[in-house]
């Protein structure tokens, strides 16, 4: 599928599934506390969003069971959320989730701490979403794709951590996942010219230890590879010909 160039209208629908989605998280994130399950925070997320009129963009896409990835600790992302999973001090959770609003998406993710964390954890996080404001300072009309993956890559891994390559952003629009392909790492080649209209899901996946990742049996659940803790740090980008308009974060 060759990329979409969104139309006035279309970023118009897109701007309101970001907003809701924002509040989504905003929610979400109030809630938080030791002792919940991420079933918990799934059934939250789901109201969330049917209450604003939107449909969640996650629930059976390709079969997952769910409307919210709750990603706990090692697990990198689209955990699926049970009843037997508590949440407790010192956990950190990635938290992921999509709305459709009027046939268009927004997709966006955030890592949350559960009570007090390690300093490595805070780090984690931190450099995490670091990466990401480090590689939209590439996202404008002129520039190329994969000079966001590099900043995103080069950032997270001079600092130490190990950046997740077998998981990619993506373009986003009436598809929860079009093209192209987001890596959050340097490629050999520059990838294709970003242009105003363009819509991106960034998200890069930053382990403490190895980047390497393996998938569990359920078939959805991603792990680190070594165990270590992972973090998910996701928005929904719209290229402009100057700063990038975030459209799942207001402030
Ligand atoms: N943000 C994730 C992604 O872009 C969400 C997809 S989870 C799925 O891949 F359950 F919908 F597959
Ligand atoms: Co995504």
């Amino acid at each position: 599928m060759p990329i979409t160039i969104k139309s006035a209208r279309e970023i118009e629908l897109m701007t309101e599934a970001g907003r809701i989605l924002e509040i989504v998280h905003e929610e979400m994130r109030k809630a938080l506390r030791p002792g919940m399950t991420t079933k918990d925070i799934d059934r939250l997320g789901e109201e969330v969003i049917r209450s604003y009129g939107c449909v969640p963009s996650f629930l059976n896409y390709n079969g997952y069971p769910a409307s919210i990835c709750v990603s706990v600790n090692d697990e990198v992302v689209h955990g699926i959320p049970t009843d037997k999973r508590i949440l407790k001090e010192g956990d950190i959770v990635g938290l992921d989730a999509g709305v459709i609003y009027k046939g268009y998406h927004s997709d966006a993710a955030r890592t949350h701490a559960i009570g007090e964390i390690s300093k490595e954890a805070k780090d984690l996080i931190k450099v995490t979403e670091e990466s990401f404001f480090e590689g939209i300072k590439f996202a404008k009309e002129g520039n190329y794709l994969f000079e966001i993956s590099a900043a995103i890559g080069r950032y997270a891994s001079e600092r130490g951590y190990g950046v997740v390559r077998d998981l990619c952003g993506h373009g986003i629009g009436s598809q929860l996942h079009e093209a192209p392909e987001i890596p959050n790492y340097e490629m050999p080649r520059r990838g294709v010219k970003l242009r105003r209209g363009m819509t991106l899901a960034i998200e890069p996946m930053i382990n403490i230890g190895g980047y390497a990742v393996k998938w569990l049996d359920d078939d959805w659940t991603v792990v680190t590879r070594d165990g270590s803790l992972s973090a998910h740090y996701e928005n929904t980008v719209l290229i402009t010909d100057g700063e990038p308009i975030l459209l799942t974060l207001s402030k």
